[in-house]
Parts: C-alpha cells; structure tokens; sequence
C-alpha cells in the first residue's frame, strides 16, 4: 500500500497539533513499501553535507555497498538482540592499514572466547577487509568490523542461527596526535570480569555507563580499578604511568583488554631506555596510590594513540601538565603509525 503523506512526521505533527501526546488515532503509522522505506532512508542522508561511512562489507548480501542508507544490519541477528558478537578496529593512516594483523589476530582470539565461528578463513576476512578499505577511498579514518553469530531467530541460543555474519565499515575522520591533557575519574561503575574484559565483545553498556559517568563529572573518560585493587583500564582505552624515577608501567593483561596500541607502545619503548630518556618499561600490578603518585599518566589506545591524563579525581597527576616523556611516547608511536616499518603497515591498494 502507497503511504500518501510521506513527509508527514507521526509524532512531531500530531504533538504540534494538540501541544500535548496524540491519542492512539492521532498517531498515524504508515506502512511503507519496499522502495518507499529506501526513499526514507535515503532522505535521511541527502541532508548530511559529508557522508562519514564510505563503505561497508555485509556477509548477508555477500558485498560492499558505498550507500549509508544500506548500511544495515538484520533485526534477528544474534548480535543486535542477545549481543553475541565481537568486533574489533584498525586504523587508517594516510592510506595505509596500521597494525591489520595484530587486530585481526585479537578479533579470531574474540570469536573464540565468544563461541563465534567465522563464516569465512582469517586469510579472506583479511581480503575483504583491504578490498573495503580500498573501494571506500578514505586515506584517514577507521575500520570496524564484527562477526555475529548471525541472523536466525530471537531466542537465546543460536541453534537457529545456520551462518555466522561478518560486517565491516570504514569511517572517516581526520584524526591528528593528541597533544592537550585531560581529565580522568575512577569508575564507580563496576568493570566486566576477566571473562567478558578480555575479549573484545559487542556488550560495553558497562563501558558507556563509565565514560557517561567521567563525561558527567567534567572528565575525558574514567580508570577502573579491579577487585583486588590493581589499575585496570578505561571504557575503551588502556593506561599506562611513568613513575618519579622515569618507569613505564602498564597493569598486566591478563584481566583486561590486550589492547593493541598499548602492546605496541611496549615493544617500541625500549627505544627510549636505550636513549636514557626511560629508566624502565614492563607491565604490572599498579595499586590505585602508586598510579596516582604517578610523575605523568595517559591513556593509551588505536585512535589517540597516546592522551596525556594531566588531572584525576580533581587532583593533579604529577606537576598537572603535561608530561615530556608522555609527549615522547607519543611521538614514538605517532611516527610509527605515519612511517613505521611496512611490517606493521598496509598500503591501500586504492582502486
Ligand atoms: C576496553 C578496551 N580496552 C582497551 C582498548 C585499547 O585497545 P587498542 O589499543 O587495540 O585500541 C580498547 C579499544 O579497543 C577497549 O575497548
């Protein structure tokens, strides 16, 4: 059935009307034919001066599509109604893939722990992930991608799942390194066990009550401290300190996200001993006091790559600025990230 008044806007024309909620035959629901919810939610983006996701891959229909209004995933797929589904990001630089594999590596590590199969070998997720990268055009931006356990039907178990769903999108955004200091809290929203923390799983309503809780309180995002007291991490970032006596320290992974960035900040930071600009670099149990005692802190992720922390809980962490050897990290993985070696960078093959 034609609607006859598509650009008739049920809740915002009936409220106009009466200045008060529409009663039930107020509210007109129209339904709409296959081309006319395309129209709808094409519309939506005609109005969007600079389109932010060029591309996205979708195992349903087996291809990339460059329209965002397609850019859809199917209701009854696991993943959006029971969460069971994992995902991952890489970054695009200057047209290269920064650190692919290690990510993908961790997204395969994920679909195990979350009792996903994928519907394709690692070797082709890759190629779909490069060939996305590449029809999308975007020389600076991200890479997301998620395996579900798919579409099937509502109930909890997957059984009515037969294929698993791979989906990838490439997001724009002209990201540059993180100079300016920030804010941090303590979470006082309880963090995942080590369990759920340390596969990078699609549920992060704990994550986004954290980051919530930090942006309400005036600050960037929050730090976790687990149960046994020890420095865990952020809603979506890991943190690392340098101590009075010019120590790199990061809490261990072992109930947290093995976070990518960080990893790489490890094995690059020996650099910097070798220099006599660090004392020491390794990973650690880290009491809340010992990391707040810290001479300089910062968070440590795929977008910022290093965000220097210059104050937490409302106390300065060190001198409150920000810290020379934080500036140094970043510089050192930065510049890995524009012009590192060619092992931890792909080159687009744009089309
Ligand atoms: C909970 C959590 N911790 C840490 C990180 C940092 O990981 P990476 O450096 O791989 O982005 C992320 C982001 O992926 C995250 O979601």
């Amino acid at each position: 059935m034609e609607s006859q008044n598509p650009s008739f806007d049920p809740i915002t024309d009936a409220t106009a009307k009466t200045g008060e909620e529409g009663s039930e035959n107020d509210v007109c629901v129209p339904i709409y034919s296959s081309s006319e919810v395309l129209g709808k939610l094409q519309e939506k983006w005609k109005s969007v001066k600079k389109i932010p996701y060029p591309a996205m891959y979708s195992s349903i229909f087996g291809g990339i599509t460059l329209d965002p209004s397609l850019m859809v995933i199917p209701i009854d797929d696991h993943m959006v109604h029971r969460g069971h589904g994992i995902f991952d990001t890489a970054m695009i630089v200057n047209g290269y893939l920064y650190e692919l594999d290690t990510h993908l590596d961790r997204f395969l590590r994920s679909a195990s722990k979350a009792k996903v199969a994928s519907p394709f070998p690692r070797s082709t997720l890759r190629t779909i992930l490069v060939k996305l990268a590449a029809a999308s055009h975007c020389k600076k931006g991200s890479l997301r991608y998620w395996l579900s356990a798919g579409p099937g039907d509502f109930l909890l178990s997957p059984a009515g799942c037969p294929t698993s769903a791979f989906y990838a999108v490439v997001i724009d955004d002209d990201f540059s390194q993180c100079k300016e200091g920030v804010k941090a809290i303590t979470s006082t929203v309880p963090m995942k066990t080590p369990q759920f923390a340390t596969m990078k799983n699609v549920n992060y309503l704990p994550n986004v009550l954290s980051k919530m809780e930090a942006e309400e309180k005036g600050a960037f995002a929050s730090i976790w401290v687990d149960d046994d007291g020890y420095i865990a991490e952020g809603p979506n970032v890991n943190v690392a300190f340098i101590s009075k006596s010019k120590e790199l320290l990061l809490p261990k992974f072992d109930k947290i996200l093995s976070g990518c960035t960080a990893r790489r900040l490890l094995a690059l930071a020996p650099k910097l001993v070798e220099q006599g600009i660090l004392s020491s670099v390794g990973t650690g149990d880290i009491t809340l006091e010992q990391a707040k005692g810290s001479a300089e802190a910062m968070y440590v992720g795929s977008g910022l790559p290093i965000l220097p922390i210059i104050a937490w809980d409302e106390q300065p962490v060190g001198d409150g600025k920000v810290g020379a050897l934080t500036l140094a990290l970043s510089d050192l993985l930065w510049e890995d990230m524009i012009a590192g070696p060619e092992t931890h960078r792909l080159r687009i093959p744009y089309m």
